[in-house]
């Protein structure tokens, strides 16, 4: 199979799709691999890596979505890639759907197979290839919320550990997940008074148990949200419903009760956001105020830390990347059911529930 690795063109994504030990083990397999020159540069991959390890160098994107069966990137494809996707072709990457009717229209009618690394889920059940990007988006969110508690950057002045006879920072996190409890975990780490708000009761009680002294674990509903927005210096927003748009749990009147130069991270951005405010920025310009609350909305948080965002990536994806290359997508899926909850668009349909769902379209199973 011909695999091809287009460089990244989102505005400031430094992650690539594909290793040099990735491009190795296809080649030795059989298989051709085409990378566009610098894919890798952003993450301190040099195309000479790349060739030592046998890939074949393009010098445009343009070569690649022409020659290759499956093309394997990050982000979704780009308005200005949409005219390269051929009927017929894979395409492996994050696609985020329901964020975007207008991309899952353009997919549509491109009649390529859209195979979603965030809806890919394991036998059992986990999103084994959101996580290791939730774990670093989870981790920065923390990072860059302090970074905007602080006064130069328009936030309260806010240390999140405070110090000996200060109070520490107030952190709500909504949604206790792979972001959510890797964001409480760092800010736990900073000292900071950690609530972090769930539905789901068996996942507080796991966090309960794992989780230090400063993060205290606390049923999400209406209630306990307002309480918990009138309080927070740093919100996180870490709520999922898969594959559907995320619950706008933060309404805009309730910027009306948080503190000025309080700061809300709404990493769910990418499917839509929970805060109704949010709109996606980029890491150009990460961040807008309304009603004086500091909004971060960068819908690809992990590309800023591209290296180490591209190792953990990779580690995931390659083995469904090799699969599909030796047996062809039918057989992949076939052999490893969880490839078919990937499989989102295809030949012209929509194949995932949920994304169906969204947009009120109808849904055909693959097969
Ligand atoms: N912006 C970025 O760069 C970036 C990077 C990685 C992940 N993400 C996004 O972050 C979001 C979270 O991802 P994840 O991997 O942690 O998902 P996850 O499935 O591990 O966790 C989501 C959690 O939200 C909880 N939840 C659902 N409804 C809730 C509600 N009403 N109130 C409180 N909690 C609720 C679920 O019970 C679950 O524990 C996703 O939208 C994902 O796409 C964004």
């Amino acid at each position: 199979m011909i695999v091809g690795v287009p460089r990244e063109v989102k505005e400031h994504e430094y992650r690539v799709s594909l290793l040099p030990v990735g491009v190795e083990e296809l080649t030795r397999a059989g298989h051709q691999v085409l990378i566009e020159r610098g894919a890798g540069v952003g993450s301190g991959i040099a195309d000479a890596d790349y060739e030592r390890s046998g890939a074949n160098l393009c010098d445009a994107a343009p070569e690649i979505w022409a020659r290759a069966e499956l093309v394997v990137k990050v982000k979704e494809p780009q308005p200005h890639e949409w005219p390269l996707m051929r009927p017929g072709q894979h395409v492996f990457t994050y696609f985020h759907f329901a964020a975007s009717e207008t991309l899952t229209r353009a997919v549509i009618d491109s009649k390529i197979t859209a195979i979603a690394y965030e809806t890919l889920a394991a036998q059992d059940g986990q999103l084994r290839l959101l996580t290791p990007m939730s774990e670093v988006a989870g981790r920065m969110s923390i990072q860059e919320g302090a970074k905007y508690l602080e006064r130069p950057q328009e936030g309260r002045g806010i240390l999140l550990g405070g110090v000996p006879g200060v109070e520490p920072a107030h952190i709500t996190v909504l949604g206790g997940g792979v972001v959510g409890s890797n964001a409480a975990k760092v800010a736990a780490g900073f000292g900071a008074s950690v609530f972090v708000l769930d539905t789901s009761l068996e996942r507080l009680r796991y966090l309960d148990d794992v989780m230090p002294q400063n993060v205290t674990t606390v049923f999400s509903d209406r209630h306990t949200i307002v309480d918990q927005l009138a309080r927070a210096d740093l919100v996180v927003g870490a709520v999922l419903i898969r594959g559907a748009r995320a619950p706008r749990l933060v309404k805009r009147s309730d910027l009306a009760l948080m503190k000025q130069g309080s700061v809300i991270v709404d990493v769910a951005v990418d499917q839509g956001g929970c805060v109704e405010t949010t709109l996606p920025t980029t890491h150009g310009e990460p961040t807008f105020i309304i009603d004086g609350v500091v909004h971060y909305c960068v819908a690809n948080m992990p590309g800023a830390v591209g290296r180490t965002s591209t190792y953990a990536l990779c580690n995931v994806t390659f083995p469904y990347v090799l699969h599909i290359a030796e047996r062809g997508l039918q057989h992949a899926a076939a052999e490893n059911p969880g490839l078919v909850s990937a499989v989102d668009v295809h030949a012209g349909h929509v194949t995932h529930p949920a994304v169906a769902e969204t947009f009120g379209l109808p849904c055909v199973a693959f097969s």
